[in-house]
């Protein structure tokens, strides 16, 4: 017989699966038809036919530009996206004891105390701080690429290079953390990898920063919860973790025997597939797939393209996975010479518009979000003072 105390278990499914949290206008992912909209327009044309600045301008403002617009945009960001040489000093001790995102986390957290208008977003009418919550999203913007750049370098014992005016984010980010600036294809390309990472409805980092300002803490606050939630390996973690499993296999013919040990052991995850809501391939990798053998072609060199390619095969017929967004990512960012360490942290940097445009969303028309727990704990134990434990 159920003891009185016996917990209920909950009648709704683990992890939130399929529960809907909110209202949002700024994405939606059709998961049974592996399609994405960004305030209403299909993610292919946005990627392969409009700039990273423009999808930010869509994002936050829900219309595509005017020239205009995008240059006026564009110059904010150019004029706001030197970091605050104190940033660099809190952080300096840091670099080579944490990891990437670890620093970007931190590095985020620290740049609110020498931005100007965040206290005043703290304690006053909705108009005000959306006002002001905007100024702080153009400045965290324009600021979080070179951050990102500039901690990598640090970590290799290589100099800081200051973002240039005259170049677009893409270009900028990998001129920063290359050293030159990019070909033209090879920034077009990473341009669109932005835009195809810039939202995805209530993920789970944009989740946590919408829950952080949900409580009317900052900007800050909230795009430092959600780098913290996107680290983990289930999430942004994922990429890196791609292009490791690449290195690993090295090989065309080790990738059958790679993956079927890692679907041997209980629980064992290939990094880069399967998906909470696609049920079919995630329309992000298909882009991705194409952008990863154009490189491919540009550059000559196809080694990870060849072994993506033969994982995805062997992965969908032994498993019946698709790939997701951070499987051709990884091998685009390696063929683009990237460091795998700086994988997540990229995500990080175009996630970034979209967790700011769910803040401001967020906070335009705010309610605690303040969920309940099924406690399938004990009740009614009876307390013993500690001499008779
Ligand atoms: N490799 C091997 N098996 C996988 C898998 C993967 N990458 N992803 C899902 N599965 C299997 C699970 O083992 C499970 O099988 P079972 O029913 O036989 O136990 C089934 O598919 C369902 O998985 P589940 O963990 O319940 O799905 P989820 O919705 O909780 O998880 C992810 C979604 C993304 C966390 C999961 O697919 C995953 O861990 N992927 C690898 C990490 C990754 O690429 N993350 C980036 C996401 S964009």
């Amino acid at each position: 017989m159920a003891s009185p105390t016996a917990p209920t278990p909950s009648k709704q499914p683990s992890g939130l699966q399929g529960v809907t949290a909110g209202d949002s206008s700024l994405s939606k992912v059709f998961g049974e038809e592996g399609r994405l909209i960004y305030r209403g327009f299909q993610i292919e044309p946005l990627a392969e036919q409009a700039t990273f600045e423009e999808c930010v301008h869509l994002l936050w403002y829900d219309r595509l530009p005017t020239p205009a617009e995008l240059d006026a945009l564009r110059a904010d960001l150019a004029a706001a996206q030197s970091i605050p040489a104190e940033v660099w000093t809190v952080l300096r001790p840091m670099v080579g004891k944490a990891s990437l995102m670890d620093l970007l986390r931190t590095g985020v957290s620290a740049m609110s105390a020498w931005d100007e208008d965040v206290a005043a977003t703290r304690d006053t009418d909705a108009e005000t701080r959306a006002e002001l919550n905007l100024r702080i999203a153009k400045r965290l913007m324009a600021r979080i690429g070179p951050l990102v750049a500039g901690l990598y370098r640090l970590g290799r014992g290589e100099a800081v290079i200051e973002p240039r005016a005259d170049l677009s984010m893409a270009g900028n980010f990998l001129a920063m953390v290359r050293g030159s600036a990019p070909q033209a294809e090879e920034e077009r390309i990473f341009d669109a990898a932005l835009t195809l990472h810039a939202d995805h409805g209530f993920n789970a980092s944009t989740f946590a920063a919408r829950v952080t300002a949900a409580t009317e803490a900052d900007i800050y606050a909230a795009i430092t919860s959600a780098i913290g939630t996107l680290g983990g390996r289930l999430h942004g973690g994922a990429n890196m973790r791609v292009m490791h499993m690449l290195e690993k296999i090295g090989e065309l013919d080790r990738v059958v025997p790679f993956v079927d040990e890692i679907l041997a052991q209980p629980g064992g995850r290939v990094m880069g597939f399967g998906h909470r809501v696609y049920k079919v391939e995630d329309p992000r990798a298909t882009v991705l797939r194409r952008m990863a053998q154009s490189l491919t072609s540009a550059t000559g060199n196809s080694k990870w393209f060849d072994i993506s390619r033969k994982l995805e095969d062997h992965v969908k017929e032994k498993k019946g996975l698709f790939p997701n967004v951070d499987f051709y990512s990884a091998s685009v960012y390696g063929s683009l010479g990237l460091d795998p360490e700086i994988f997540t942290p990229i995500f990080a940097v175009s996630r970034a518009s979209g967790w700011l445009a769910h803040v401001m969303e967020q906070h335009a028309d705010n309610r605690l979000i303040r969920p309940r727990a099924n406690y399938i704990g004990q009740t009614d134990r009876e307390f013993t003072p500690m001499d008779a434990r």
